[in-house]
């Protein structure tokens, strides 16, 4: 299985990011951690370190974590969100949120015997322009191989990264906004659908690559992401027009993925109807395991907050599930195909399997779909 055979207008996906195969670790806050990225980029795919949620000191040490695990390509992947506040501090985003609100999200720790005390964070870190601006000059500084947008069009940064020798991939979840970003000179667009774990789109992973590769048409190469996880699932992609693909929860199944075990429990035992899409994570469509904290909200007449502010609220009750060791209040993000995931796994293995299995699948077709 090579990604050389489908050609884009700047030359194929491996040749593009220096990789052996079209498949790239999905950058997934947290889980993508650097041994996970490296084990990936290890055998011949390209790991990508869910950086969305690291302080830039703790972003800076993992990139050096990850370049001395692996000499092979690397990416990064942060979020670039269009409308976000220049500078706030977490107690003026805060102090946003109506007090009735912490009341009724104080009632559902106190109904589950969770902990409140200061050391459990946000889900983000203060959400501001400063804080992916110093995100991204660590990225920059580091001069990685590749870096990810995996919310936002990366655009204004992408003539600098490319100075720098950075190849740039924006991930978007409709046809406009792939053709925006293939506007600005993006060289891999990452086209994510309604199944994957995650920020989430409305249109279906099918419907939605070949509407995307049709509407870039060849400005830059088209990566599919959503549902995907297995080799018949590659070959699928590939068949709609990606040239490669970019997997988050079949990677979650491995030793390397930095979730707790008690999530990979979850997600071992997680059939094809155990994922929902809420907005009680971010404030932006998440996919995830079933949790039993979207309808505490839902009892309480508590709408979701928009993001970032939701995740100030979030962040400490599901740290704080874990904390007590409730992973069925916290089971973590994960896609519809967490009802494939059988086994944990390390990710070297994953990436030969799936490398194998593509070759089956392509195989069992015998060059002739019908
Ligand atoms: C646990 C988890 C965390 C994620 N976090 C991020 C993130 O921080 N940034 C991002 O661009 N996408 C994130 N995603 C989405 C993935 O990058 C990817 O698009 C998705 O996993 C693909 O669908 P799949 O899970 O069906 O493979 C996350 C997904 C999961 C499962």
């Amino acid at each position: 299985m090579s990604g050389r055979t489908t050609s884009v207008g700047r030359g194929t996906l491996c040749q593009i990011l220096d990789i052996r195969y079209p498949i790239i670790l999905a950058g997934m806050g947290g889980a993508s951690g650097p041994e996970l990225a490296a084990a990936v980029s290890n055998a011949g795919g390209l790991g990508v370190l869910g950086a969305a949620m690291q302080e830039p000191e703790g972003l800076d040490e993992w990139i050096r974590r990850t370049k001395s695990l692996t000499s092979e390509p690397f990416g990064v992947d942060t979020l670039l969100p269009a409308r976000v506040p220049e500078d706030l501090t977490e107690e003026q985003l805060r102090a946003a949120i109506p007090a009735g609100y912490l009341d009724g999200v104080a009632s559902i720790r106190e109904q589950f015997g969770l902990p409140a005390d200061a050391d459990l964070k946000p889900l983000f870190p203060a959400l501001s322009k400063a804080f992916f601006d110093r995100q991204l000059e660590v990225v920059m500084d580091h001069r990685v191989p590749v870096y990810a947008a995996g919310l936002g069009d990366p655009a204004r940064y992408v003539e600098e990264f490319h100075r720098r020798g950075t190849k740039v991939i924006g991930v978007v979840g409709n046809v406009r906004n792939a053709s925006r970003v293939a506007q600005g000179g993006t060289d891999v667009i990452v086209a994510q659908g309604h199944d994957g774990g995650g920020h989430n789109s409305p249109v279906g992973t099918m419907a939605l690559i070949p509407q995307v590769v049709d509407a870039v048409g060849g400005r830059a190469a088209v990566v599919a992401a959503g549902g995907i996880g297995d080799g018949r699932g590659i070959v699928a992609a590939m068949a709609l027009g990606a040239t490669g693909v970019w997997m988050g929860t079949r990677f979650l199944g491995t030793e390397e993925s930095n979730i707790p075990d008690g999530q990979k429990k979850q997600l071992l035992e997680a059939s094809d109807q155990d994922t929902i899409v809420t907005r009680y994570v971010t404030g932006k469509p998440v996919r995830m395991l079933r949790s039993g904290l979207p309808p505490e909200f839902e009892k309480r007449g508590l709408g979701p907050l928009p993001f970032p502010q939701m995740g100030l609220v979030s962040g400490p009750l599901l740290g704080g599930a874990e904390r007590v060791g409730r992973y069925d209040l916290s089971p973590g993000a994960a896609g519809q195909v967490a009802g494939m995931i059988n086994s944990i796994q390390p990710a070297g293995e994953v990436v030969a399997q799936l490398v194998r299995e593509t070759a089956e699948a392509l195989e069992r077709l015998g060059g002739s779909a019908l």
